[in-house]
């Protein structure tokens, strides 16, 4: 475990610290994501942006898939790792760190690609969907799960509070995920969006990535505020301003995006 002293405060270094990654919908939207991308026994599926596993575990275990997964930080790929050697997964599935926008992987190899809450996080949202494109095989999936505005415009405050808070780059209204599925080329392709409810949110959190390490992060998030005069300092930043946050629901869901390639 890294020292809390040397702890870049950051929102993934912070994640990586605490061992819990996220997407919006939880268990829900990976399995409607799955199913929407056709995913099956046996297929070859490239996970992006994988986290901390869990759905790297899903896919190796429930779908019985064979599985790559793929993340830029080392620190996320370790406890993906570990999960995997816990649920007794390691021979289904192999991890590579590597960048959404440079896949080092040949073209038509993998069945299908999923990737939950990466790209809003990416500079070059084009580029990655084309990466994607790219390496899946004709008649294979690319699909996405992605945080989404769904009333437009939304508040700059809560813009600017999001951009500062997690460091994503930007977030689309649906037609924007759309555009980038349909200008790489795919058909067929299948838009549905959600709306978010805190409590629901939590739940799904739990859910999707087990009690014991939802726990453990609390536990991380807790030390770290009665130890690190630094973090605490650092969440009295993070504080949204006044308005920043209101209607915050109103404006901010998620979208299950999925497209096929000819
Ligand atoms: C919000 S987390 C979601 C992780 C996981 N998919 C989940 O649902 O828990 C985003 C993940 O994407 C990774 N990531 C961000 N930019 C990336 C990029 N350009 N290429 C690959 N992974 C990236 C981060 O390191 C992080 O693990």
């Amino acid at each position: 475990m890294e020292n809390a002293s040397e702890l870049k405060l950051s929102y993934f270094d912070l994640q990586a610290y605490w061992g819990g990654t996220k997407h919006l919908g939880g268990l829900k939207a990976t399995r409607e994501l799955i199913e929407l991308c056709g995913i099956g026994e046996g297929m070859w599926v490239l996970e992006v942006g994988c986290g901390v596993g869990a759905t790297t575990c899903y896919l190796a275990k429930k779908c019985k898939c064979k599985v790559v997964s793929i993340d830029v930080l080392k620190k996320m790929v370790d406890w993906a790792v570990r999960r995997v050697k816990r649920e007794k997964v390691q021979s289904k599935v192999e991890f590579v760190i590597a960048d959404a926008q440079n896949l080092p992987f040949r073209d038509n190899v993998f069945d299908s690609i999923i990737c939950e809450s990466v790209n809003a996080f990416i500079e070059d949202k084009q580029k990655a969907v084309k990466e994607y494109v790219r390496v899946v095989k004709a008649g294979g999936s690319v699909g996405f799960n992605e945080s989404t505005w769904i009333k437009t415009p939304p508040p700059i405050e809560l813009v600017e509070y999001l951009t500062r808070t997690t460091g994503v780059k930007e977030i689309l209204p649906s037609d924007g995920w759309k555009e980038l599925l349909k200008n790489s080329g795919l058909t067929n392709i299948v838009v549905k969006t959600y709306r978010m409810r805190a409590l629901s949110l939590i739940v799904s959190e739990i859910r999707w990535l087990g009690l014991r390490d939802y726990l453990r992060g609390w536990y991380r998030f807790l030390s770290l505020i009665i130890h690190s005069p630094a973090f605490r300092k650092y969440i009295r930043e993070m504080k949204p301003p006044k308005n920043a946050t209101k209607n915050y629901f109103k404006y901010l869901g998620y979208g299950i995006y999925v497209g096929k390639k000819r």
